[in-house]
């Protein structure tokens, strides 16, 4: 049986690590039990890589900033996300590639092309089966995260017309498997659009 691959994205505070858990309830409850991944991170050194990006003192450059998310991604690919496909596995990414054109491309300004590159090579080529975009306006995002009391990282608290540069990549991202919800709404709301969704992605999978 094939696998399937599954990505949460959208800015903080949409909700994708609060979806992330529904959909994981859902899946066993419909006898999957998916492997549940989060970027950065997923294995030792990218967990070790996740820290060091996200680290209060750190003055990276986009570049550098950039390649540390993509060598954290290649060894999560190879070491996680690839074996697990090749099980038949369903894997539930939080955030993938879109989020590298969100933050480093709409965020970083960092030339499309390079980043397009890098992302080949820290992938293989590998696509998510589906990837579903959460979108929130970025205050409602940041509203959200502020009320739940979440410690603010180096990302978070860049300036916010950074922000409304990657809200506006999330927002116009088109492409196969690409499917927008609107996460403006309850979090069960949320979850019952996206097991729609994989529903009709994979009816054998997900389905009654
Ligand atoms: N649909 C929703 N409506 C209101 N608050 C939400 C909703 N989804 C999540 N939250 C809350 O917003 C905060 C951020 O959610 P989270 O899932 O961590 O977002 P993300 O992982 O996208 O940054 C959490 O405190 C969460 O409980
Ligand atoms: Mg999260």
């Amino acid at each position: 049986m094939a696998g399937f691959f599954l990505v949460l994205e959208g800015p903080e505070g949409a909700g994708k690590s609060t979806l992330a858990r529904a959909l994981t309830a859902r899946m066993r409850t419909a006898g999957v039990e998916p492997v549940v991944v989060r970027e950065p991170g997923g294995t030792p050194a990218a967990e070790a890589l996740r820290h060091e990006l996200l680290h209060d003192d750190r003055a990276w450059t986009p570049a550098a900033e950039l390649l540390y998310i993509a060598a954290a991604r290649a060894d999560l690919v190879a070491k996680v996300i690839r074996p697990a496909l090749r099980d038949g596995r369903v894997v539930l990414s939080d955030r993938f590639d879109l989020s590298t054109r969100a933050y480093q491309i709409g965020g970083r300004g960092l030339p499309a092309l390079e980043v397009e590159w890098v992302n080949q090579a820290a992938t293989g080529g590998l696509v998510p089966d589906l990837t579903l975009v959460l979108d929130v306006p970025p205050e409602v995002g940041q509203a959200r995260q502020v009320a739940s009391g979440k410690r603010q990282d180096r990302l978070d608290r860049e300036a916010e017309a950074f922000h409304q540069r990657v809200a506006a990549v999330y927002r116009d991202a088109t492409g196969p498997g690409l499917v927008h919800l609107d996460a403006t709404g309850t979090a069960e709301a949320l979850a019952d659009a996206a097991w729609r969704a994989l529903r009709r992605a994979r009816p054998d999978l997900f389905g009654e």
